[in-house]
This record gives C-alpha cells, sequence and structure tokens, in this order.
C-alpha cells in the first residue's frame, strides 16, 4: 500500500537537456512522476511530489489518481530541484483529500515528508506534540511523525547539532524519531536547508534504494526506478539511509553504519509496460505461459532431476518435516489450496492452508519438524510477513514462494523458490496465481524426490507434463474471444456462482474473487459437494453458475459428481456455464454455454481452467467500463495489517 520515491542528483549543466529530454534542472520532478506511475497501483487515492532546493520546499499535491497531479503540475509547475520525494496514497488515517495527502509539508514550511504504513503510536505522539503547541491541518498518523520529525530537526538547529554520515541532521534527527515510533513506517523526507539531500527510515514497510551514476533513488519497490537503473540495494529492518547525488549511507537507527546486499534486478522497464493490449491485466494474463514457463527454467539437471539449488535448507533437515502449513493471503491463499492436492498427493506429508492474518492469533503449534511454505507474489504483505516471523520464532523451517526479488518475505525466510512471472502490475493477481502453483508443485515434487515417496521416473514424466502446459495455456487464450462474448452481454448480471470440487474449488473461488474485484459484482465459489448443504437455496430462474468441472479421466468418480451437481441447479432455473475437457460430450446437454480446455492430469487443470474465469473478469468489468489495472478501494501490495 502507498507508493513511495525519492531522488537525489545534480542539475545538469545549462543548456544540455537531461537525457530523458526533461528540461534543465527538472530531472528530479522527472523521476519523481515517472517513479509514481510505476508505483500507482500501489495505491491511488492521492499522489504528491516535493522538491527541496535553494528557495526552500515545493510541494504539489491532489486527491485522486496520478492525473490529477499532472494536471496541477501543469497548472502550477515548481521550481528547479536536485532533490525531491513523492507519494502515491492508499488512505488509512483519513480520508483520501488533498489535506491527507501527501507529502506533508510541516517545520514552517521547510520540511517535506511521505510515509507508508501505520504508526500505532500516532495518538499519544500528536497529543504531546499539539501540548507543545503544534497544531495539524490532516488527519494522518503520518503528519505527527512529520511535525515530530521537524520539531526534533530544530531542536538539533539549536543546539548546532550536526551529524557524521554526510553532515545530514536529516538524519540524525530520523534517527531519533524513528526510535519513538512504534508501527510499521517507511518515512522519506527532505528538508529546505539541505538540498540535495533525502534521508529514509523503514521499519517492516518497503523501501528498495536505486543506484544511478551521479543519481541515486528511492522506491517502494524496483519499479520505481526501473527507468532510470537496475542496479538495486536491499535494505534491511530498522534502518535509516541517507541518498545524495554520489553516496548512499546506511545506518541502523542508532547510527551504526550499516551495508546493504546490492543486486541486478533481472527485468527491466519494458516488461513493466503494457506491450500493446489495452491494460496491464489483459497483458498478464497473455503473459502466463511464459510466466509458467520461466517459472519451470533451470529447476532440472541433465537427467531431469529437480535441482532447487535456491532453497538452501539441509535435505536432511527437510527429510524430518512431518507437517506443512501453506501462509498466504487473498489469491496466493487460494494457490496454496490448490497446491495442498499435489503436496499430499504427491508427498504423503499433512498439509493445511491457513489465511496468514488468521494464523498467529490462534496460538498455532509449530515446531522444528514443520515447514512452513508462505506464498506471496510481492514478498511484503505485512499479514504473511508477521505470520512467517511468528512460525520462525516457533522454530519452524520457512520457505517463502515469492516473485519480487529483494522483498521482506524472502528475505526473512530459511529458503525462497522465486516464481519468475516477471513484474505484476494490475492490482488483481493473475499470472502470479500460476506461477505460484508451478512454483509449489517443483517444491511438492522436490520432497517427493527427497524423501523417495515418488518414482524418479513419476517425477519427470510430471514435469513433462507441466512443461507442455505453457502451451496449453496459450491455446486456451487463443479462444479468449468467445468467453468475451458471453462475459460482454452479462454486463448487467448482478451476481454470479462458481462451483468446483478437488483442485476445482479453489479455482472456482479464484474467479469469484476476479470478478468481485474486477466487476464489483457480488460472486462467490462453492465447493461443488457442498451445494446441496446450503447454497442451493440460492438458485433462481436465471441465476448463473459457473462450474469448474474435473476431467472424465480423472479418479473417484468427481466428474460423474460434478455433473450431477451440474443439473440439480439447472433443474432449479441456472443458467450454466461449463468450464471442461476438450472431448467431454456428457456437459453439453446440461450447460447454456461450454468453453473446452485441453486435456491435462487432474492436478494440472488448475492451470488451464483458471484462465477462462480471467478472462471472464477481465470482459466483464470492461463492459461495465471499470478500470481494470486499478479497481476501486484495492491496492498491489498490503504492506498494512
Ligand atoms: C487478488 C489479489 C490479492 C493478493 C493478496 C496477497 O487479485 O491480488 O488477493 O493475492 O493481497 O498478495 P501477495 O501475493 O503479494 O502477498
Amino acid at each position: 500500500m502507498c507508493g513511495i520515491v525519492g531522488y537525489a542528483g545534480t542539475a545538469p549543466a545549462q543548456g544540455n537537456a537531461s537525457t530523458t529530454g526533461a528540461p534543465v534542472g527538472q530531472r528530479a520532478l522527472e523521476v519523481l512522476v515517472e517513479g509514481l506511475r510505476r508505483l500507482e497501483y500501489r495505491g491511488y487515492d492521492s499522489a504528491g511530489v516535493a522538491v527541496s532546493g535553494e528557495q526552500g520546499i515545493g510541494m504539489r499535491k491532489k486527491s485522486g489518481k496520478l492525473a490529477m497531479l499532472l494536471e496541477e503540475l501543469e497548472a502550477n509547475p515548481l521550481p528547479a530541484a536536485t532533490a525531491g520525494i513523492g507519494h502515491t496514497r492508499w488512505a488509512t488515517h483519513g480520508g483520501p483529500t488533498d489535506a491527507n495527502a501527501h507529502p506533508h509539508v510541516v517545520a514552517g514550511g521547510r520540511l517535506a515528508v511521505v510515509h507508508n504504513g501505520i504508526i500505532e503510536n500516532y495518538s499519544q505522539l500528536k497529543a504531546q506534540l499539539a501540548g507543545r503547541g503544534h497544531s495539524f491541518a490532516s488527519q494522518t498518523d503520518s503528519e505527527v511523525a512529520a511535525t515530530l520529525l521537524g520539531e526534533v530537526y530544530e531542536a538539533l538547529e539549536d543546539a548546532g547539532q550536526n551529524s557524521s554520515d554526510g553532515g545530514s541532521r536529516l538524519a540524525t534527527a530520523m534517527r531519533q524519531v524513528a526510535q519513538q515510533l512504534e508501527g510499521a513506517f517507511t518515512l522519506v523526507a527532505t528538508h529546505a536547508s539541505e538540498p540535495g539531500v533525502v534521508v529514509a527510515a523503514r521499519r517492516n514497510s518497503p523501501l528498495v534504494v536505486g543506484l544511478g551514476d551521479g543519481e541515486n533513488f528511492l522506491g517502494s519497490d524496483v519499479s520505481g526506478f526501473i527507468d532510470y537503473t537496475r542496479r538495486a540495494v536491499e535494505l534491511d529492518q530498522d534502518q535509516v539511509v541517507t541518498l545524495t547525488a554520489d553516496a548512499v549511507l546506511i545506518t541502523d537507527f542508532f547510527g551504526v553504519p550499516a551495508e546493504g546486499r546490492e543486486y541486478q534486478v533481472d527485468w527491466d522497464a519494458a516488461a513493466a509496460e503494457k506491450g500493446g493490449y489495452p491494460s496491464f491485466m489483459e497483458k498478464e494474463i497473455n503473459d502466463q505461459p511464459d510466466a509458467v514457463a520461466q517459472t519451470l527454467l533451470g529447476r532440472t539437471d541433465g537427467e531431469g532431476v529437480l535441482t532447487l539449488d535456491e532453497l538452501r535448507i539441509d535435505p536432511a533437515v527437510l527429510k524430518t518435516i512431518n507437517r506443512i502449513i501453506v501462509l498466504a493471503c487473498g489469491t496466493s491463499a487460494y494457490a496454496g489450496q490448490v497446491a495442498r492436492y499435489a503436496i499430499e498427493h504427491w508427498c504423503r506429508i499433512p498439509t493445511e492452508v491457513e489465511l496468514s492474518h488468521e494464523f498467529r492469533y490462534r496460538d498455532p503449534i509449530v515446531d522444528e519438524h514443520t515447514l512452513i511454505v508462505s506464498i506471496s507474489q510481492s514478498g511484503e504483505t505485512m499479514d504473511t510477513l508477521m505470520a512467517v516471523r511468528y512460525a520462525r520464532e516457533q522454530g519452524a523451517k520457512t520457505v517463502s514462494i515469492c516473485n519480487t526479488n529483494g522483498s521482506t518475505i524472502p528475505r526473512e525466510s530459511d529458503a525462497v523458490l522465486y516464481t519468475h512471472a516477471g513484474p505484476e502490475i494490475a492490482v488483481a493477481s493473475t499470472k502470479a496465481f500460476l506461477a505460484q502453483i508451478t512454483a509449489t508443485y517443483l517444491l511438492g515434487l522436490y520432497l517427493a524426490q527427497l524423501r523417495g515417496n515418488l518414482f524418479q521416473g513419476q517425477i519427470k514424466d510430471i514435469l513433462a507434463e507441466l512443461a507442455k502446459t505453457p502451451a496449453k495455456i496459450a491455446s486456451v487464450l487463443a479462444n479468449a474471444e468467445q468467453v468475451k462474448e458471453l462475459a460482454t452481454s452479462m454486463a448487467d448480471t448482478r451476481t454470479v456462482l462458481f462451483l468446483g470440487r478437488h483442485v476445482g474449488y479453489p479455482v472456482a473461488m479464484e474467479g469469484a474473487l476476479k470478478l468481485k474485484e474486477l466487476a464489483y459484482i457480488h460472486a462467490e465459489g462453492f465447493a461443488a459437494g457442498e451445494l446441496k448443504h446450503g447454497p442451493i437455496a440460492l438458485i433462481e430462474e436465471g441465476q448463473p453458475v459457473i462450474v469448474v468441472v474435473p476431467s472424465p479421466r480423472g479418479r473417484d468418480s468427481l466428474h460423474a459428481k460434478v455433473v450431477s451437481n451440474i443439473q440439480e441447479v439447472r433443474a432449479r432455473g441456472a443458467m450454466t456455464i461449463v468450464i471442461a475437457e476438450e472431448g467431454d460430450e456428457s456437459v453439453r446437454e446440461h450447460a447454456e454455454h461450454v468453453f473446452y480446455i485441453p486435456e491435462t492430469s487432474t492436478l494440472l487443470a488448475p492451470l488451464l481452467t483458471t484462465v477462462p474465469l480471467q478472462l471472464f473478469a477481465l470482459a466483464l468489468a470492461t463492459a461495465k467500463g471499470f478500470d481494470v489495472d486499478q479497481p476501486r478501494n484495492l491496492a498491489k501490495s498490503v504492506t498494512v495489517e
């Protein structure tokens, strides 16, 4: 939630345009705005920028999307500057108004601050500050932190005190303030007395440094500066970073110098563009064959033996695991639910899937024989991070399935298995979901290989089938038009029910979630077997029901049971839409519409059956004229509890 950017550079010599064509002296502003454009998926309730220059702080902010800020900047340009900060907000404390937008400018207009996170002791601090004569223009916890920073800065100034790191008094003040704050925060500030310096503090909230040539960057994630550099530096918890054009100084909250881990971002700005599609969402749905293929890539040796070198947990320890708990939220949790069927089937290890935010509050039983598998696209979801920390404290081993290099959850886990889906920008998750299923399957197969639950030949066969999946996803995508036509004709639908069984059940819930998020339609996913235990009462004439049908070649006559469920709802007036395997003619007579997916094994089917449901939600939302990349009230990365 909330996107943050920071920049420190030098103005190009007079007469030289900057490399990006920005007017002389406006590179800082250009970098900040471009960074906010990239980070807008993290929150779009308001946007703002502040630059520090010889004349003081220049600040513009506006409620609404970034476009509103750009209009404001056009109408009221900012003065040239070499450093600045920017923010795109997902509202927590205080509504999405201009006053609550960031940056907050305090200390008589000399200090500008942006914040991501929640400061839990803000009301006590606010009361203390008010008692010392401060007043507040907004309802935010952020302005409280900014005011405190301004007060501490002034006290240091009065005492004539400086700091050792680059002589920045702002860094000293930031450290003192960070020690007083409770909760989660990334704070980034710039002060008129130190133009060219940007200082940030981080606790339990994301922040990455970008290293440039004569300029340096800050971003909530690397997309905040991907247009300018792919050299990034990870920061640890409880650190303060001081940015100037040619230096990046990191300390802890007490001034002890620290080193960040530098790494190269493995995707570029082009990968974060729409690539000719009308939306990121549509592009990312179409990226899925690649997302799965990339996630499979390089994970076996020449003999087809899985070699997950990144796992870094002693194989002897993995052999002693007697329980797996998958922790995740939202779509990632549905990926976990799919994975559970495969992991239990292949490894014979009892596996539970739990929503991260429920986990640590119920006093769960976890020990050193428990393997925690967290799944998070962003690697920053606060609920999942806290659950992983808790489990680690109890002695569990933790593996992170994650799509974002350098993010917090993998860094705080014993091991990581990256999904290589590439940047996912649309707020609703699509390609990350398929990549997560793929990665958890690799993990399951690896454990089965290690523990001898499957023969090597069986593992090879499953891997061979997985390798064919990208082409099959592509063939589902090739029939997108058929799904689109139906969805468009259903634009006035008020509620849609989804049914699935076995791995089709989490797929049904994921289909319903996509429809809720994108088209703002009431949608629910049910286990088909649960129908007669209550939900069938919802069926009335014309009620659309989308059913994910298992393969007729699958085991346990699940196919027949789900076909019976279709008949049951249809007999009560439902309009049935069926996702079935190619060649399954038995469903035709019970369905108004059938979408076929290529043949595959039961466990791999979610990699295909999900795709028409994503396309359905995309087309229906588009038909209703909604912004599919930035649905209302949502933010991509939920970094507050
Ligand atoms: C839904 C969606 C969310 C995320 C959830 C977890 O489309 O995107 O439900 O899946 O917020 O996010 P990550 O995977 O980043 O932990």
